[in-house]
């Protein structure tokens, strides 16, 4: 059988959980699951983050197969309903809505009774400048308080743009916006806090923190390993060695021959290629790590197998190859590719097989 398998492990899951907790004592954590738990499977994950107060999804999809796995707990939709007839549907199954625009404000007032009484809150969203989502300031301290007198229990909710970054002067400007909102509709409920603001400014926990990332024991920032966040990688993604080849010098390896032997080399064709979600193109040397040590790729990845330099290493047929995971981190990968690892993490593809320790 083709190795190429995603392992997800719940005991780290639940180790990212409680140290949310560790370091948000009181707040209520609302676990982003979007994306299908950044690509880990929302089924795979659920169950290990059932400690949390609510779930954050990105749209009413996501929020239903929540329902239809048979877990109650409160869901968040994130960016809100995104037509008038979801509003029925997410009242009915007690979907929080996030309210960033003018039409979403109209919907929850022509349903105010119905989603009042299921007692579920309303979640506004300040742009505090970065400018995706949200009301700007002054309008959204008279939507606020507007709601507020409609009778609608109102979560002040913003987003950082840079949170990931040390000194970046749009996380004061939007820290500071926060600040005035929330003493100009107080009292509010608050919420703007994702992995990398939890983990820095305890300040700003408030009533709610939106951990994704750092749930999956990936890490949100450029030079902070996971290790010293104090996270577990959560994810495993391996695959095996399929065929051995000994080539000479001069030879060539994969499509567009861009590898050429400096020397003679044993070749490892692994099982895992970019039809799997291992990203293609390597702007750095990368690695996977096979029995423990670190083996180079070697020319391009292709759909369905990759190349690695295993000149000298005891490998055979079936031999585990880790590809990312507690060895290789994602981050790791993702840099070599010049990316983020919720990048990798979200875009796995459905072809390796999924299993949960
Ligand atoms: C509104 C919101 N809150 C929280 C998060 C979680 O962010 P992170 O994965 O960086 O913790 C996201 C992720 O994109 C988000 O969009």
């Amino acid at each position: 059988m083709r190795q190429a398998t995603v392992t997800i492990s719940r005991e780290a899951l639940q180790h990212n959980l409680n140290r949310v907790k560790q370091l948000a004592p009181d707040s209520k954590i609302v676990s982003m699951v979007k994306a299908n738990a950044y690509g880990h499977g929302l089924e795979n994950c659920l169950s290990a983050l059932t400690q949390s107060d609510a779930f954050g999804v990105a749209c009413l999809d996501e929020a239903i197969e929540i329902r239809q796995l048979g877990f109650n707990q409160l869901v968040t939709l994130i960016e809100g309903v995104f037509s008038e007839d979801e509003m029925q549907i997410a009242i009915d199954n007690k979907f929080e809505c996030m309210l960033h625009h003018q039409q979403q404000l109209d919907w929850v007032r022509k349903y105010k009774n119905q989603y009042q009484a299921k007692g579920l809150k309303v979640w506004v969203k300040l742009n505090s400048g970065m400018n995706r989502l949200g009301f700007k300031v002054p309008e959204i301290i008279d939507i606020i308080n507007t709601l507020k007198a409609e009778g609608f229990e109102c979560v002040l909710a913003m987003h950082f743009a840079n949170a990931d970054a040390d000194d970046h002067p749009m996380n004061e400007q939007q820290k500071q916006q926060f600040l005035q909102v929330r003493e100009a509709c107080a009292p509010v409920l608050s919420s703007c806090c994702n992995s990398a603001a939890i983990m820095k400014w305890p300040e700003l926990h408030f009533d709610y923190v939106r951990p994704g990332i750092m749930l999956y024991g990936a890490t949100p920032f450029d030079h902070r390993p996971v290790a010293e966040l104090g996270l577990q990688p959560v994810m495993t993604f391996s695959a095996g060695i399929m065929a051995l080849n000994k080539i000479h010098t001069g030879e060539k390896v994969g499509y567009g021959s861009t590898f050429v032997a400096q020397k003679d080399m044993e070749i490892a064709i692994v099982s895992i290629g970019y039809g799997d979600g291992y990203p293609r193109a390597y702007i750095e040397q990368n690695y996977v790590v096979v029995n423990g040590q670190t083996v180079p790729l070697v020319g391009r990845v292709s759909m369905d197998m990759m190349a690695i330099d295993v000149t000298g290493l005891n490998v055979t047929i079936d031999t585990p190859v880790e590809l990312w995971g507690t060895q290789r981190l994602v981050d790791d990968v993702a840099k070599a590719n010049g990316t983020i690892g919720y990048e990798l993490l979200c875009r796995l593809s459905k072809r390796p097989t999924r299993q949960v320790i």
